[in-house]
Order: C-alpha cells, then sequence, then structure tokens
C-alpha cells in the first residue's frame, strides 16, 4: 500500500525509512522523484525494481547544497561552482566525473555521476534530514509520463510499498536541465527550464545540445519512447485542434475556450505556464474516457522570443517521445 504524509512528519517518516533502504516519493520543483540513500546499493537496486528500470539508464543523486557534492566527485571544477552558483537549488543537473564512493549501479557503470540540489522545501528539509545524498530518478514507472502532483505517484505505484511526500503541484512541471561538463566543451544532454543560452551566460563559453556521442548514447533516458500516456497520442496543428471531437482529449494552448462536444485540458500559451501544466494534462488525459490525446504543437520558433523558444524546445523533446 502506498502512503502519503505532508509537512514535518513527512520528513521523519521518509528518514527512518531511508535508513532501512525503503523507497520513498518526494516533491521537487521538476517533478515528483523516486528517493533511496544514494551510497546504499541494495536500497538503490529497489528503486530500479520498483521503476522497471533498465540497469544501464544512470540516476541522478540529489544533494541540499554543493559541500555535499564533494565526496561524490573527483573534481569540483570551476564550471561546476559558476553553475551551482548561479542556478542551485535549482532545474539544473551536473554531470562530473565520479568518485570511489559513488555505487556503480547509481551511475549504470559508468565513469560520471549526475547531481543535483533541487529547489523544494521539503527536498531540501528532507535531504538535510537525512544528511546523506538520495538518488531521485522521476516517480513514475520506466517509460510513463512523470508525476506532478503526490497523486499522479499513488496512482503509478497502486498497491506498492512507497511512502509517498506530498508537496502539492510541481513548479516547473518538466524534468531539469542534464549538463555535462565532464568533456572539453559543456554540453546539454537534455534540455529543460534552465537553458542553453542561461548556461553560456554563466560560464561565458559556447555549449552545445548534444544527445549523442559518436554513436554513443551519453544520457540514455533521453533516447526513445518516454513520457508516454497509455492511450494512442499526437501532436496536432492548431488547425486540426478544432477538429477533435468528444472521443479525444485534447491539450491545447491557442484557444480561448473548448468547444461544447470538446473534451480536454486548455495551457497557458507561454512555455513556462504549459510546461507546469503538461503532465497533469496528459495524465487527465490518460484517466478520461476518451480514446486518444491530441497535443497542439508549440508555436513556430520565428513567432517567438529566443528564451522562450528554448523552453518550447525542451516541451517538444517531451511531446515528441511521448508521441510515438
Ligand atoms: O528534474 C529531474 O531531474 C527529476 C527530479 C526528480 O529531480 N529527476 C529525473 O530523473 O528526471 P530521471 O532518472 O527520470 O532522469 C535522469 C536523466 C536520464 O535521462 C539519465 O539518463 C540522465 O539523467 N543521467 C543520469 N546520470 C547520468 C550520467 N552520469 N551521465 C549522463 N546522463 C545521466
Ligand atoms: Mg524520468
Amino acid at each position: 500500500m502506498t502512503e502519503t504524509l505532508e509537512g514535518p512528519e513527512a520528513i521523519v517518516a521518509a528518514v527512518a525509512r531511508l535508513g532501512l533502504g525503503e523507497p520513498i516519493a518526494f516533491p521537487t520543483e521538476t517533478v515528483y522523484g523516486l528517493g533511496a540513500d544514494a551510497l546504499d546499493e541494495d536500497a538503490v537496486a529497489r528503486i530500479f525494481a520498483l521503476k522497471g528500470r533498465p540497469s544501464t539508464n544512470p540516476l541522478i543523486v540529489h544533494v541540499s547544497g554543493a559541500e555535499m557534492v564533494d565526496e561524490l566527485v573527483e573534481e569540483w571544477t570551476n564550471e561546476a561552482q559558476l553553475l551551482a552558483d548561479a542556478f542551485w537549488p535549482g532545474a539544473l543537473t551536473l554531470v562530473l566525473n565520479k568518485s570511489e564512493r559513488v555505487p556503480d549501479i547509481v551511475t549504470a557503470g559508468g565513469p560520471t555521476v549526475a547531481v543535483r540540489c533541487p529547489e523544494h522545501p521539503l527536498a531540501l528539509g528532507l535531504i538535510e534530514a537525512y544528511g546523506k545524498p538520495i538518488v531521485g530518478p522521476s516517480a513514475n514507472p520506466s517509460g510513463r509520463i512523470s508525476p506532478t502532483t503526490a497523486e499522479h505517484v499513488e496512482m503509478g505505484f497502486e498497491g506498492q510499498d512507497l511512502l509517498i511526500l506530498d508537496g502539492g503541484s510541481c513548479r516547473a512541471g518538466i524534468e531539469s536541465t542534464v549538463v555535462d561538463l565532464t568533456s572539453e566543451e559543456p554540453r546539454v544532454l537534455r534540455p529543460g527550464v534552465v537553458t542553453v543560452a542561461q548556461i553560456a551566460r554563466v560560464l561565458d563559453q559556447d555549449v552545445r545540445i548534444d544527445h549523442q556521442e559518436s554513436g554513443i548514447t551519453k544520457s540514455p533516458g533521453v533516447l526513445g519512447a518516454h513520457y508516454q500516456p497509455t492511450k494512442p497520442t499526437r501532436l496536432v496543428s492548431s488547425d486540426e485542434v478544432a477538429q477533435s471531437g468528444p472521443d479525444i482529449f485534447v491539450i491545447a494552448w491557442s484557444i480561448e475556450v473548448l468547444g461544447d462536444s470538446q473534451s480536454g485540458h486548455i495551457l497557458p500559451a507561454d512555455p513556462h505556464g504549459f510546461a507546469r501544466g503538461l503532465y497533469n494534462a496528459m495524465h487527465e488525459g490518460d484517466l478520461s474516457t476518451a480514446s486518444q490525446i491530441w497535443i497542439e504543437h508549440p508555436p513556430k520558433s520565428d513567432e517567438i522570443g529566443s528564451e522562450d523558444a528554448q523552453i518550447w524546445h525542451a516541451i517538444m523533446e517531451r511531446l515528441t517521445r511521448a508521441c510515438q
């Protein structure tokens, strides 16, 4: 049975479970994560099993501040310091060379570790109270839509032994930006609400968007089908939105109201608001009686400012994979 708790008593109960190697779920500003002691191999193995996650896909280690990263990495570089100063706590994950301390299971056997300090009082309170780093893959069964509320986590893991900390709806709504600092040039492996331009400004150098390195996947979680509803899901043009009927759950941004015979969810037309509501709308579509989900294609990049275009790009990365 899942159990859901709020506030300080949630943290006390979660710390006790982490110490016993039992899984918990916790809110962050991006999406909910599944937590376990990052230095406890058996506890981490339980997270892989619970998610049904392939052992080849590494996990992000969550810390309460840069001090906690020291023992996890070979070197805390100047670039890492600059980015942490600018964006932590926040939706930016840094990939660095790992230390011996980090169990291989966390990094899928690889030489690097991903670290992030989340900006959510419950997440930070939890990590501080536990005093050790915590792994945090998104709290969804592998391949499914990421959760942005405690209820989404409950639905994903119904009947499982899981303590869920309820911190309300996630503010950002899509997963953190992942930036790799282990090669010559910084590379964004997963786009998010912290944009490539923002990272480039802080580092004062070019940053590439790169999902693959000479055919070898650097960040396995960004390839293939993912973020998927259980129903057939399509990206549609703004014109097609008007043609959706009662059997289609439509997620749109360019209209004010749905027609009488339409069902669905209208999200804000700004990319931050759209990102915040997207996964919740997809979960709703999945629970609805409609047989399909249609999602309106983001605006064309020549119609919007470049910061916004980068957030829409991060959203598109999720949408194209939700619609495979
Ligand atoms: O916003 C987030 O990052 C959320 C919240 C809970 O913090 N977590 C999250 O975790 O999205 P997950 O496991 O769903 O996605 C982690 C991504 C995957 O694409 C994975 O392949 C990549 O980060 N990743 C993890 N460790 C890596 C590493 N050492 N090198 C490259 N990519 C890595
Ligand atoms: Mg995920």
